[in-house]
């Protein structure tokens, strides 16, 4: 199947030019275009020294990445065009994750809208801005579903379900493309099983985990018409993604019908060495390049490594010239070949327009996880206010990992958001510890601070550096001294809001429960203050729910509701059956679990059949504001010939509500919704009974049932 949406904005490849063009080339000139160099304007990976202007000039890179700036973009391809035999057109790659200048919220508290119109909006937003700073293509959107919150890239994805993952991975793709940027799915795939959540260790994941799993928001992304892939640095099986044709090629191109571009991860071709499946940089290239992956990030291996190859005969000039083409295809599409200076035309971004979304998505993701007694909203008139913690005056973490282009200068501060928000308000900050270093000696300090208010509001959480790439962490807590700084500020008495701001959940010390309200801000992006203060004052209600089961101990990591039940599902009496001895199964917040400020309640649903299975539930609002609550719909196969899991996200839906009013909603499930994959992991469909659950999060306690009968 030829996947076509989302590249309407892109020129039809004209037949044969490509391979035109790559007639006339030299070896050199194929290999430079196999090549993908950084400009240094980001530092994404260990330092690789490059002098891109003479790399440039001497054919030896076909495209370059972190360099932005039309001025910058420019001088490079003029080089590129003027000053190379061929004047091939280089392209330009960044990894724009969560906005370019303007930074939205990071992709996991994104997720936490269930709103694919909003994931789309921000995506097409980003996609302005970088386009007018010369980008022709993201290294997004990253895809990998995570389990395991020590993996500090969990803060780069969509949380842990495929469904939900694989609705972001469409609504992502076309945006971007639509927006005339390509898009590069990544990390294809399994990135996010890596051991223990160490970042870079070797996976273990069975055929159906992958399947079921791993690979549908990449099929999505296929689907929607992605332009580009990238293969993860981890290994399934002792196989590196870099070097594993049976997925790259065999099921990517061959079954899904992928015909894009393959980009290597940052040196993980030369990585291949490391592996240990590889002796040295020619048969690293080579089986690199034979597997399908078409462009060497980094590693130069392809222009150390190729000539010898092809000497040695361990791959061939055809699988070259078919990488060669495929890349020069990519760059008529992004309409390079017809002007290299395409996308330098392009107006500038509306920066404050940019701004109004990124504060609309910040208040959209943050999830109020507690709120005892309605301690927020806060009054009109809120009393002395106390703003303590190491984030509440820290603008530049409020951007998050992968920051893009982003200004921490023009990111605003809880501090400054607040301000704006309680003109004239007595609100008096300390910081009481720094953010990861163990110091104490202001938190006494800062706990007198908190006794002459009213209300705190505690900003703590983890620093932007301690989430994204390279930022596993085996102990998901409060860094540094800020548990001691809980401690101090609840000892008070004082009523306290807890502003958390993390890229994935944190286990917080048992304190923490005593507090009267808990925000997952995660990084709200550059009008994090702007946003924080919108949900505190009640101008708008939380509307955002955790998209990743959220642990009460690290012990209970990898952690997901959609568990199959084994044979010994847990039982309080038994002691033989599947639990702990020292903790609860249960997590701290079920996936989805997210307050507002008004109440909902769902009706037992009810299922009619027609060519589909309509199951319908009644939601009101039975609070006295006006709310968003998410409703999900899971599916049970109760008996099937392999176990299915105890729930299956099949739906979900956004719907705002009027105090008192009640809507229905309605869901359509096809057939191939009751598909499970068989031992043979072919989809099948087995008739008998079904279960259906909607709730508001997968709280078994939450969720209200029907069943119906497949014949
Ligand atoms: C990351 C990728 C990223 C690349 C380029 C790598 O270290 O794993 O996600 O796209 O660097 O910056």
């Amino acid at each position: 199947m030829l996947a076509t949406t989302g590249a309407a904005a892109f020129t039809a490849p004209r037949p044969g030019r490509a391979e035109a063009l790559v007639a006339q080339m030299t070896l050199a000139e194929k290999l430079g275009q196999l090549s993908i160099l950084s400009a240094d304007y980001a530092v994404t990976g260990p330092v690789v020294p490059t002098n891109v202007d003479a790399d440039v000039r001497a054919g030896r890179v076909g495209s370059l990445f972190n360099l932005w700036g039309r001025d910058a973009v420019r001088e490079a391809q003029r080089i590129a065009v003027e000053e190379t035999r061929l004047g091939i057109p280089l392209f330009f790659g960044l990894d724009v994750i969560h906005g370019f200048r303007t930074v939205f919220p990071i992709p996991l508290a994104e997720t936490s809208a269930f709103d694919p119109g909003l994931w789309a909006e921000t995506a097409t937003a980003a996609a302005r801005e970088a386009a007018a700073a010369g980008i022709d293509l993201t290294f997004a959107p990253m895809l990998d579903v995570a389990r395991d919150p020590r993996w500090g890239r969990m803060a780069e994805g969509p949380g842990e379900d495929p469904h939900v993952a694989s609705a972001y991975a469409t609504a992502k793709t076309r945006a971007w493309q639509e927006a005339g940027i390509a898009a590069t799915a990544k990390h294809f795939v399994a990135y996010g099983a890596s051991r223990a959540g160490r970042d870079y260790a070797a996976t273990e994941v069975t055929p159906r985990t992958l399947a079921e799993v791993y690979l549908p928001p990449f099929r999505a992304a296929v689907d929607a018409g992605a332009l580009a892939l990238m293969p993860a640095f981890t290994d399934i099986d002792g196989v590196p993604l870099t070097a594993d044709r049976t997925l790259l090629t065999g099921l990517l191109r061959e079954q899904w019908g992928f015909d894009g571009v393959v980009i290597s991860d940052y040196t993980a071709i030369s990585e291949l060495l490391k592996h240990g499946v590889a002796a040295d940089i020619p048969e690293a290239a080579a089986l690199a390049l034979n597997a399908g992956t078409d462009i060497d990030m980094m590693s130069r291996a392809y222009e150390r490594g190729l000539p010898e190859a092809l000497d040695r005969g361990l791959t061939t000039m055809e699988t070259v010239d078919a990488a060669v083409a495929r890349i020069l295809t990519l760059k008529e599409r992004l309409g390079l070949l017809d002007d290299p200076y395409v996308r330098l035309s392009a107006a500038d971004a509306d920066l404050p327009a940019t701004r109004a979304i990124a504060r609309r998505a910040a208040t959209t993701s943050i999830v109020l996880l507690r709120n005892r007694g309605g301690a927020l909203p806060l009054p009109a008139a809120p009393g002395r206010l106390a703003l303590v913690g190491p984030l509440a005056d820290a603008a530049g973490e409020m951007l998050g990992p992968w920051a893009g282009a982003g200004r921490r200068e023009e990111a605003v501060s809880v501090r400054a958001g607040l301000a704006a928000a309680f003109p004239g308000a007595d609100i008096s900050f300390a910081a009481g510890c720094p953010i990861d270093l163990p110091d104490e000696s202001a938190i006494a300090a800062a706990a007198a601070v908190a006794a002459q208010a009213d209300r705190v509001l505690l900003a703590i959480g983890e620093a932007a550096w301690m989430s994204g790439e390279a930022a596993s962490r085996a102990r998901i807590d409060l860094p540094g001294s800020q548990a001691a700084l809980l401690d101090a500020v609840l000892a008070t008495g004082t009523p306290t809001t807890i502003l958390l701001f993390s890229g994935r959940p944190l286990v917080l010390p048992p304190a923490a429960d005593r507090a009267d309200a808990l925000l997952a801000c995660w990084f709200p992006g550059s009008e994090a203050g702007h946003a924080v203060a919108d949900l505190l004052t009640g101008a708008v209600s939380p509307s955002a729910g955790t998209p990743v089961t959220w642990p009460r101990d690290v012990g209970q990591i990898p952690i997901t509701y959609a568990d199959r039940p084994g044979g010994r599902p847990e039982e309080p009496a038994n002691k033989y059956s599947s639990k702990y001895l020292d903790l609860p199964n249960t997590p701290a917040f079920a996936f989805g679990h997210g307050l507002t400020y008004t109440r909902f309640a769902l009706a037992d649903p009810t299922v009619t059949r027609g060519d589909a299975i309509r199951v319908t539930t009644t939601l009101t609002n039975e609070g006295g504001r006006a709310g968003t609550a998410t409703v999900f719909l899971f599916l049970r196969d109760p008996v099937a010939r392999v176990a299915r899991p105890t729930l299956e996200l099949r739906r979900f839906t956004r719907v705002t509500l009027a105090p008192g009013a009640s809507a229905t909603v309605g869901f359509a499930l096809l057939r191939s919704d009751l598909a499970y994959l068989d031992a043979r992991l072919t989809p099948t469909v087995d008739p008998g009974e079904f279960e259906v659950h909607v709730g508001l999060s997968a709280d078994p306690s939450g969720l209200r049932s029907a069943r119906f009968t497949l014949g």
